[in-house]
């Protein structure tokens, strides 16, 4: 492996900020050991199947680096990111003075365990970082969104399955603050289960959960709904209410099987409920490079869906099911670490996607 060497034709490769990231550690002191999350070490420290990340702001995580190494001195040289393209730099947001209306966003995809909540949790709480008021929406009747915040979703009297069914509850009333500052969640749980069979009869049945919403989109920049994995009611109702959908896929063998359901289902909800709605775009998780079958599944997807994946991708890291242990999002359990940068990163081409428009 060639690593660039401190010169300044190594620095002008990683473009101006990198330069400045790496000129101010250059100054700091750093630590060669890898199980610190200290500074990042100088470029030419760099062992083989190491790399350094210039837009990352934090040191990887050493598991999580390894993750990325094969691609990553490529990455770096050619400027191309883990999806093949050339990775364009989200710049960090600056603060806003005004809030809402919402961009509502629907974490989608019908297979189980693709990392819909862990993406929901920790999105949200990187742009609740970056100084946007977010609300996350548990709509999966396992509340497992709840739980992935520290809510024991048995004790709770109001759910979001209340503010769908009765009409007159004031969301405030089953908002949770959490412990994220700018973060709020409606918790669910098992109740929810029944909205599934409960709307079959009610009017604009598809809509229910759009009308719920519409009081809190002035409080809110972003609101995500978790759905659950599966594409019946609860979560066309989310596509309704949804200006744009992110549809988590783990990079493992049967990843794209099911998609082209999901997407027809999108498809039909833009025709017939909802014309503003988008696929903003298919987010890769669990990635590791060092498998050529991850890498192999991450060329296929972009393959079939091109500039619809974002260029940010999810590694797999032990620390993500550990966070739902704590309780909290990867952004205050390991706040160095590169799974929480990864979702940072997310959130500021999240940022960049919607402000294009
Ligand atoms: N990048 C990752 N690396 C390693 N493990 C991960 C990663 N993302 C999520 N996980 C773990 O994988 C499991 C499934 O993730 P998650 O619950 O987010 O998926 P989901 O799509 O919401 O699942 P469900 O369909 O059951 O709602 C969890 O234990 C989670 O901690
Ligand atoms: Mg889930």
């Amino acid at each position: 492996m060639t690593v660039h060497g401190p010169g300044p034709s190594g620095l002008e490769a990683v473009g101006s900020v990198a330069v400045h990231t790496f000129e101010a550690r250059r100054t700091a002191t750093h630590t060669e050991t890898p199980h610190t999350h200290a500074m990042a070490p100088y470029e030419e420290d760099l062992q083989d199947g190491q790399f350094y990340d210039p837009d990352a702001e934090y040191e990887p995580d050493p598991e999580y680096a390894a993750t990325l190494a094969p691609d990553a001195a490529r990455q770096r040289r050619e400027r191309v990111g883990p999806t093949g393209r050339p990775l364009p730099y989200f710049p960090i947001p600056g603060p806003i003075a005004e809030h809402g209306p919402a961009q509502i966003i629907a974490m989608c995809n019908q297979k189980g365990g693709v990392g819909k909540t862990t993406s929901t949790i920790n999105l949200g709480a990187a742009l609740a970082e970056y100084g946007r008021r977010v609300l996350l929406v548990d709509f999966d009747p396992q509340g497992a969104l709840s739980v992935g915040l520290g809510v024991n979703p048995m004790e709770l009297d109001l759910t979001v399955y209340n503010l769908l069914m009765e009409r007159g509850l004031a969301a405030d009333d089953v908002l949770l603050k959490t412990a994220v500052p700018g973060m709020d969640l409606l918790p669910s749980n098992i109740d929810l289960s029944a909205a599934e069979v409960q709307l079959v009869s009610e009017v604009a049945r598809e809509s229910t959960l759009q009308r719920a919403l519409k009081p809190l989109m002035g409080d809110y920049d972003y609101i995500i709904i978790d759905c659950q994995p599966s594409l019946g009611l609860l979560t066309v109702n989310a596509l309704t209410a949804a200006h744009r959908v992110i549809v988590p896929l783990e990079c493992e063998f049967f990843a794209l099987r099911g998609v082209a359901l999901l997407t027809e289902t999108i498809e039909k909800v833009r025709e017939r409920l909802n014309p503003d709605l988008e696929l903003d775009g298919i987010l890769a998780t669990m990635y590791d490079s060092r498998t050529v079958h991850s890498r192999e599944v991450l060329a296929r997807v972009v393959e079939a869906f091109d500039d619809h994946v974002f260029h940010t991708v999810i590694g797999r890291t032990v620390r993500f099911p550990e966070t739902t242990v704590a309780g909290e999002p990867i952004t205050t359990y390991a706040s160095n670490s590169v799974g929480a940068a990864a979702y940072r990163q997310l959130a500021r081409e999240v940022l960049a996607r919607c402000h294009a428009e």
